[in-house]
């Protein structure tokens, strides 16, 4: 038990520079590139040049008849919609989405930005800006997605103008996506009473109050029926060793969800939370043991497998979606059931 919950203390963003750690390599970028949808498109259009031949040869040799007199042109139904609507069918379909929180293919935003383009929104993404060129550019190309701004979240001017220029370029913002967090290294280990003033700040600040200030500047842009949804962890509201700062972060997140959904429902906008399980992503993995303590949890939750980013990017595009045009101000578990356990027991403890 202790080990599963261990390894959520190691979720947050770790000592270096807010933002600026970077573990992903080269090797995750390729793999990704490969398994993007630009191929499709690709063979769409190669595609089009032959078939077009293949037509105008046709009707150049055909004698007309009275059959082929009434007859409707053989043009592909698939070669005859520009390539990338053929694949941007979906739930959301025609959504507009920012999501902010990228730092590499590992990170829970680019599989949530994914999940979205998935089904059908655009995407554009903010990031700190040292992440740009060498992560978070190359992932927004491989989705076709142009919009990528540099942002650091404790700086209000920043934020104003990352949407500004959403607004200048895109228009209208139907989902908002907050995957952002940090606290210092000493904060979370060791007892939570020792926890420093600046660092409380700094954890409040990055993990807290940047969901306030975003939705403060996106909300003169959100049509009614738009989402925005942030991340959050079970440590908000149980002890999870270690996670001290960030368990009382995710607490005062959890609550500002709330409050932002009462704010903005009477506009038709809707603010939910996702509490995911332990990812390994790249705050996790700065935190030694991570890999012992991940596999604790796959034993003891009610499903029994580990969380992925993918499984909070399902829910992510039901939140984003119609599908839960009513609800609002919720935390919802992606945690293969860990949060409903009184005593998380391994089987073979049984
Ligand atoms: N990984 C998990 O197991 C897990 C579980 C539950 C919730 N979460 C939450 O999910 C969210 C995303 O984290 P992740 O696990 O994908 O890790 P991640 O390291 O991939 O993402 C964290 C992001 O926060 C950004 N960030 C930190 N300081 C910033 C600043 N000052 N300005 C702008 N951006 C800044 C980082 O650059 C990074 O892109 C966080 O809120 C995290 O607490 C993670």
């Amino acid at each position: 038990m202790m080990q599963a919950f261990g390894v959520v203390a190691t979720l947050t963003p770790t000592r270096q520079r807010p933002g600026a750690a970077d573990n992903g390599g080269p090797t995750d970028l390729m793999k990704l590139t490969k398994s993007s949808v630009a191929p499709a498109a690709k063979q769409e259009s190669a595609s089009t040049p032959e078939s077009a031949r293949a037509q105008s040869v046709a009707a150049a040799v055909e004698v007309p008849t009275a059959t082929a007199a009434v007859a409707k042109p053989r043009v592909s139904r698939r070669l005859s919609r520009p390539a990338d609507d053929c694949v941007r069918e979906g739930l959301l379909k025609g959504k507009k989405a920012l999501v902010f929180g990228v730092a590499n293919d590992h990170s829970i935003a680019w599989g949530i930005a994914k999940g979205l383009y998935d089904q059908g929104a655009e995407v554009g993404f903010s990031s700190m800006a040292s992440l740009i060129k060498r992560r978070v550019r190359p992932l927004a190309a491989s989705i076709g997605s142009t919009f990528v701004e540099g942002c650091d979240v404790r700086d209000d001017d920043e934020i104003k103008k990352v949407f500004q220029r959403w607004h200048a370029k895109e228009g209208n913002l139907d989902i908002l996506v907050h995957a952002v967090a940090y606290a210092e290294k000493e904060d979370l280990a060791g007892n939570f009473s020792a926890t420093s003033r600046d660092g409380f700040h700094t954890a409040f600040d990055i993990s807290v109050y940047s969901l306030i200030a975003m939705v403060r500047e996106a909300r003169p842009y959100m049509p009614p029926g738009s989402s925005i949804m942030t991340m959050t962890y079970y440590g908000a509201e149980k002890v999870v060793p270690h996670y001290n700062v960030m368990g009382v972060a995710k607490a005062a997140l959890e609550a500002s969800t709330r409050y932002l959904a009462a704010d903005l429902g009477p506009s038709g906008i809707r603010v939910n939370a996702i509490s995911a399980g332990p990812i390994r992503t790249l705050s996790a993995h700065g935190i030694a043991g991570f890999k012992l303590m991940y596999g604790g949890f796959k034993d003891v939750t009610p499903l029994r497998s580990n969380i992925s980013i993918e499984d909070v990017a399902g829910t992510a595009v039901y939140l984003a979606s119609s599908l839960s045009g009513k609800t609002t101000g919720e935390v919802i578990y992606v945690d293969g059931g860990f949060n409903i356990l009184g005593l998380p027991v391994a089987d073979e403890q049984l």
